[in-house]
Order: structure tokens, then sequence, then C-alpha cells
């Protein structure tokens, strides 16, 4: 399968640019979907493991501060597993969703999804929506106000700041009057606790992270050798961020739709960015966005938050206001 003609005009300016850089959205092919789930298990990548038991620990908290027989959106659904916890507490507080929206570029893993909620809650309604969920969304008609989405695994800390604000006041508006939304995001902390989360001792984050020469070399005709690009995690404390890069292991020369690119040794292409906000950090980047922080929980070691945000204004006015805590 050929890549689509704008993601190839995407790679083609990146890697023309100086830095290099590669969108981050390649990353989830077929291929790279799999090696993510893989890395999601390593004892490294302590983010899914925390972000779940946070939210088994606090789903009945949650749950009496979200709406009764609210439609649940969750952005970048590609498995149920913590929808399923939301969804079970909201039913054992007599409060029970009114339906599930999934949605997820990933459209093989999203019918999968789907699929399998069908069998385990046959009387749910899902309306599973294959979209980029950065931009705009339509929601179905099933799925009317009040509304609360969901965004966890720290995905938000894959936009620029810039790119998550815009991210949260669209969704903001798309999710509409009264709506809740539950997002997951890491927290800033030790370097090397972060940097062994992105560079694993199994080498799943570096072929992570080289498939996408191997995706640029089947999509796209190029002729990258993955073997001469060093997968590298870098702590960047100005930014906030991890970042990954590829960085060429020797002089090389590169082939990619009618270009040649140049890499000297130790050139990097910088392929993402990890964002980790402190809860501070995360209440004024959602407040800038249009809404209103509630409530944030984390672990007992300061790992993982889940920020709960509220419209605010006055179609609130009927709805419990916890408060920060
Ligand atoms: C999807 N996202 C939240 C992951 C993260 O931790 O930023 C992507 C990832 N990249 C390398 N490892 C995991």
């Amino acid at each position: 399968m050929a890549l689509d003609p704008g993601v190839l005009d995407e790679v083609l300016a990146g890697l023309g640019a100086s830095p290099r850089t590669l969108p981050a959205k390649l990353f989830y092919d077929e291929e790279g979907c799999r090696l993510f789930a893989a890395i999601t298990e390593l004892p490294e990548y302590y983010l899914t493991r925390t972000e779940h038991a946070l939210l088994a620990a606090e789903a009945g908290a949650i749950a009496a501060a979200l709406p009764a027989h609210a439609s649940v959106v969750e952005y970048g659904a590609s498995s149920e597993d913590k929808a399923l916890l939301l969804l079970d507490a909201l039913a054992a507080a007599g409060a029970a969703a009114r339906c599930y929206v999934p949605i997820d570029i990933a459209a093989p893993a999203l019918t999968a999804l789907t699929a399998r909620l069908a069998a385990r809650w046959p009387s749910l309604t899902v309306a599973p929506i294959a979209a980029d969920f950065l931009a705009p969304i339509a929601l179905p008609t099933a799925a009317p106000p009040p509304r609360v989405g969901f965004f966890p695994g720290s995905t938000i800390g894959n936009l620029e700041p810039a790119a998550a604000r815009a991210f949260l006041a669209r969704a903001r508006a798309t999710l509409g009057p009264a709506a809740r939304f539950l997002i997951g995001v890491d927290l800033r902390k030790d370097p090397a606790r972060l940097l062994a989360a992105y560079d694993d001792a199994a080498g799943v984050t570096a072929a992570f992270n080289r498939n996408l020469l191997v995706r640029l070399n089947r999509e796209a005709g190029a002729d990258f050798d993955p073997a001469q690009f060093a997968h590298e995690a870098r702590w960047n404390a100005a930014e906030g961020r991890i970042e990954l890069h590829l960085v060429s292991r020797r002089a090389q020369r590169v082939r990619l739709a009618n270009i040649t690119l140049t890499f000297s040794e130790g050139d990097s292409i910088h392929t993402e960015n990890c964002y980790k906000h402190s809860v501070q950090g995360f209440v004024a980047l959602a407040s800038a966005a249009g809404w209103q922080a509630r409530r944030v929980w984390t672990d007992a070691d300061a790992t993982f938050a889940l920020h709960l945000l509220a419209t605010g204004g006055a179609d609130e006015s009927n709805l419990a206001s916890p408060g920060i805590g």
C-alpha cells in the first residue's frame, strides 16, 4: 500500500527541514500498533500499568463525579481495556453510559474492539468512528449530551503544547454542554526513569522507532537501511519532554520519492515528543483551552495523573462540583 499523498508531503517537508523530523502519526501501521502494544507490557514502560491501576482504584469516585447516562467518547481508542473500567463503574453506580463512541484512526483495531464489546456487553450501544481524532469530528445522533470525553494513555503528551491546547478547545466544542473530559497524563519525574521507559532493554521501543523507516521503504519506495540508524531517547529539560530520535551511524545517502537525502554521522531525525506535564502545568493548559479543572487523581508515587475537566459556565449549575483534590 502506498503512503497517503498528504502524509508523504508531510514526510518530505519534515525530512527537508532542519532539524529533520518525521510525523509521529506514521508510527501506527499494523506493525507499529503491534510494537506499541508490546511496549505497554514492558517492565520499564510504567505508564499503562500505572494508569490502569489508578483508574481501577478510583473508578467509583470518578463515576460519582460524572453525569448519569452520558455518552462516553474515547479519543484514540485502540483497546477497550480502560474504557471498560469506566463503563463498569458507571453501570455499578446506576448511571450506565447511554452509548460508547470509540474514535481511532486504525479502522481494523476499531472493528475488532467493537466486536469484542458487542460479545461482552450486548446491550451497550457502540458507535465507532474511524478517524484522526485531531481533526474535527461530528458525533452521531446516537451520542447526545451530556457527553464524557475520555483520553487515556498520556497520548496528549505526544502533542506540542499549542496543538494540545487546540485539541482541547476543539474537544470542548465537540463534547457540547455540561461535558466532562477525563484525561490521563504522565507526570514529570526522574529523567532516568523516563529514559528507561523510552529506551527499554529488550529493544522494543527501538524497533518501534525504526519501523518508521521500514514503513517508508515499503510505502514510499525509500531505501533506508534501518540498521544504520540508532534509536535514541533524550530528555529535553527545557521543554519538559522525552524526544525520540533516529541517529545516522555513518555518512550515508537515502533515496525517497526522487530526492536524495544526505546524512553525516550523528545526524538525527527527530521522530516523537512525549511531554511530561506537572499537575499545575496541565491545569493551566486545560484552562487556556476553556476547560475548568475539577479533580485530579494521582497514584501514591505521583507517577501519573487523571484529570477531570468540566465545561464550566451556566450549563453546569445543576451538577456537583467536587473541587480539585
Ligand atoms: C502513545 N503514546 C502515549 C506513547 C508515549 O508514551 O508517548 C508513544 C510511545 N512512544 C514510544 N513509546 C511509547
